[in-house]
């Protein structure tokens, strides 16, 4: 068992050291944000997850996994490092390197002089190149070790929000990015008790494959999003057919379910990075760029759905169910309630919303928006209502909850009622 270190207390660094220490790898963890240390150490994940908080608790007690800020304390002496800082996005949707750069800054310190060959491996989403050009030289400079003296590996992370700790534990694939082969030999060792597939590529290679991967699923959700666009023009049932095409196996059923778009901390915000990165190296990725604006387009959609039931939304009451960017987190980045609201509010109505966990202030911004807590404060008297997250107490809405509403007008953005099963006088319009 392997003594590691992971940097960043972030969902994929929490995830990923429960993860080894459940396997049992001794495992510390810096984190310079002390509330976030904090609420590890007292065994509660910060992130709305299923079962990472109890598996959090579980290897406290076990003893081999423990959260400090202090960076020597969590740093000095470990065999292998995982980076799990942070990329976001910048101004211009380039990504921001300040926390890698800070973060392979702290390795390279507490590697300094080792004889015995660390492995530091980057697990956070970073463009092809940055881990050969931004964090090897960074640690060679810190450690004042030649490059020849620590193992450098990239391992890209496939795990989605809500199901983190699940996902780490057992992905589709094992990525180990290395390029040469004892660093990968080490990691590949340290994953030696997970089942999954290991496959071995260069380091840029993994760092482009997180963004190809990525890409490919924001495409496939805009695909079936146009496709139940186009099916619409036809009268025809986008359900059925996009059931259709996932029989093949070729395409499979995940990730073709149609609504508003693709949200998020991650698919946005990897789609931005890798056009601007690919640009800058005189590359135009057209489809891409594409999927982008169409999935600006999709929420706008939704509105115009709405608009097309009421006239005008000038001067109506809307209420919006659902601000998180999908069910069962709080997490309202990238969130395609964001436009939606954006567009209600230009096209001049006034939005009581509603979310289980997410608040409008997460948004940052002031936003005209009242926030209710119950779903039928939301829907009182409103002209009209746009579910924009498939949030399960939205599945359960019933005759009471409508009769609630003025004009009883419903926009689902997320399939996430059955329009053949709602009551009377319900007038039920999906996207697509
Ligand atoms: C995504 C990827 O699924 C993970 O594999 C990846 O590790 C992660 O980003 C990341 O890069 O860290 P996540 O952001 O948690 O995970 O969200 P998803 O479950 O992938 O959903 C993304 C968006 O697509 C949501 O807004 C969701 O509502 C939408 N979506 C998804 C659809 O509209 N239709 C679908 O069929 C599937």
């Amino acid at each position: 068992m392997a003594r590691i270190s992971i940097v960043g207390l972030g969902r994929v660094g929490l995830a990923t050291g429960v993860a080894f220490a459940k396997l049992g790898h001794e495992v510390a963890c810096y984190e310079v944000d002390a509330s976030k240390v904090d609420a590890v150490r007292g065994g509660r994940s910060p992130y709305r997850e299923k079962i990472l908080g109890e598996e959090l608790r579980k290897v406290l007690k076990k003893g081999n996994f423990r959260a400090t800020d202090n960076a020597g304390d969590a740093l000095v002496g470990s065999e292998c490092y995982f980076i799990c800082v942070g990329t976001p996005p910048l101004d211009d949707g380039s990504m921001d390197t300040r926390f890698m750069t800070d973060a392979s800054k702290g390795v390279g310190r507490a590697i300094k002089g080792r004889k015995d060959f660390p492995v530091i491996t980057v697990k956070s989403t970073v463009v092809p190149g940055t881990t050969e050009k931004l964090v090897a030289p960074m640690l060679a400079k810190e450690s004042g070790l030649s490059h020849d003296a620590f193992g450098l590996c990239m391992n890209p992370e496939f795990l989605r929000e809500g199901t983190a700790l699940e996902d780490t534990l057992k992905p589709d694939r094992i990525i180990i990015g290395s390029n040469e082969k004892r660093p990968g030999d080490v990691l590949e060792q340290v994953y030696s008790r997970f089942e999954s597939v290991k496959w071995r590529c260069d380091i840029k290679t993994a760092e482009m494959v997180k963004y190809a991967t990525n890409s490919f699923l924001a495409t496939k959700v805009t695909f079936a999003n146009e496709i139940a666009n186009v099916c619409a023009s036809f009268g025809l049932d986008s359900d059925k057919v996009l059931e259709g095409i996932g029989l093949d196996s070729r395409i499979n059923p995940k990730f073709l379910v149609p609504g508003a778009g693709f949200g998020g901390p991650c698919l946005p915000k990897d789609m931005k990075a890798i056009i601007s990165a690919s640009k800058s190296l005189g590359y135009k990725p057209l489809l891409l760029e594409a999927v982008l604006e169409f999935n600006e387009r999709q929420a706008a959609r939704v509105v115009d759905m709405l608009e097309r039931e009421l006239s005008s939304l000038d001067g109506k009451r809307i209420a919006l169910l659902g601000l998180a960017f999908k069910a069962e987190t709080d997490d309202v980045r990238d969130s395609r309630a964001l436009p939606i609201i954006h567009e209600l509010l230009r096209r001049g109505a006034t939005i009581v919303a509603h979310d289980p966990a997410a608040t409008i202030a997460a948004f940052g911004t002031d936003l005209a928006v009242k926030q209710v807590s119950g779903i039928r404060d939301a829907l009182e008297n409103v002209d009209g209502c746009i579910i924009q997250t498939s949030w399960r107490e939205y599945k359960e809405l019933d005759k009471e909850d409508f009769a609630m509403m003025k004009h009883q007008i419903i926009v689902d953005g997320r399939r996430t009622l059955d329009g053949k099963k709602l009551p009377k006088g319900v007038i039920y319009r999906r996207i697509g």
